[in-house]
């Protein structure tokens, strides 16, 4: 695997690839590697013929200084991961070579960035459009894999594609699991013995949070969950909400007709986590 700093050095060699015909998949990721990102280059490989991995913490996309501070920080494992995953370059810029100037530029996402993870992390959203937008114009892939358990950004990277009119294609890949179902995270790592049992009761929440919207109506889940989440006693719950699949519309009602989606965003002692469910 080739490892890049600079990004003007491996913009020259993929013009060269492209020159030669040879497509570009991109995987970018804040590193902290964990299966669920290597499922992405596995992804990439099997659709692209060479695949680009960045390891970038994006410090403009973090509206809690702490959790950029504690954000987990793994080099050498993500090297070695990549490596033996077959990623063709891996991108592992210093914060200059990212923004050489302050991107004060402000993107506009409309509802998208005024629900959810949009309300409860304000700006985080417009760091996500600055990262990507950048690096998406420097490596130019054919087609950028993102990870579904960040439901609402693959629908921000996709609003922010169209916007700019780039030509990526943007392919929204499925969730990772461990064993017990609760989705990977590099945030994992960060819960102690006893949060990461109490983390287990997230996807049996909102599996069963499913089945009863689905009976019962969305009203009755939310209590659910609630009384779910009242039991156990490291979480706090920020938000659960069901969502049209497509718009992230928030549905007070569910009708089988329309494509759903249940969204989570808990506190497990000081790790927030997320988590979805497609609902039909
Ligand atoms: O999902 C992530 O890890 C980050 O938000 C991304 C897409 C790499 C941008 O920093």
């Amino acid at each position: 695997m080739l490892v890049f700093n600079k990004i003007k050095e491996l913009e020259e060699l993929i013009s060269l690839e492209k020159q030669k015909g040879r497509t570009i998949g991109f995987v970018p990721t804040m590193g902290a590697l964990h299966l669920g990102h290597i499922s992405l280059i596995e992804t990439s490989k099997k659709q692209t013929d060479i695949t680009i991995c960045s390891i970038f913490v994006n410090p403009n996309q973090f509206n809690n200084s702490s959790d950029l501070l504690h954000y987990p920080r793994t080099p050498e494992n993500d090297i070695k991961l990549l490596d033996e995953a077959g990623c063709t370059i891996l991108y592992m810029p210093e914060i200059k070579d990212v923004y050489p100037e302050k991107d004060v530029r402000v993107f506009n996402f409309g509802f998208l960035d005024s629900i959810l993870e949009g309300a409860h992390r304000p700006g985080h959203f417009n760091g996500v459009g600055q990262v990507v937008s950048i690096l998406l114009d420097g490596i130019k892939p054919n087609k950028a894999f993102f990870g579904s358990k960040d439901y609402q950004q693959v629908l921000v990277v996709k609003s922010l594609v169209k916007q700019l009119g780039l030509l990526t294609e943007i392919i929204a890949c499925p969730i990772l699991r461990e064993s017990d179902g609760l989705a990977m995270s590099s945030r994992n790592v960060r819960l102690n013995e006893q949060e990461r049992l109490e983390a287990a009761a997230i996807p049996e929440m909102m599996k069963l949070g499913n089945q009863i919207l689905k009976l019962y109506g969305i009203a009755e889940a939310k209590k659910y969950i609630l009384s779910v989440v009242a039991t156990i006693p490291n979480m706090k719950l920020e938000y659960y909400e069901v969502c049209d699949a497509e718009t992230l519309g928030i549905l007070t009602e569910f009708s089988p007709k329309q494509k759903a989606v249940s969204l989570i965003a808990v506190f497990v002692g000081n790790i927030r986590l997320i988590d979805n469910w497609m609902v039909n």
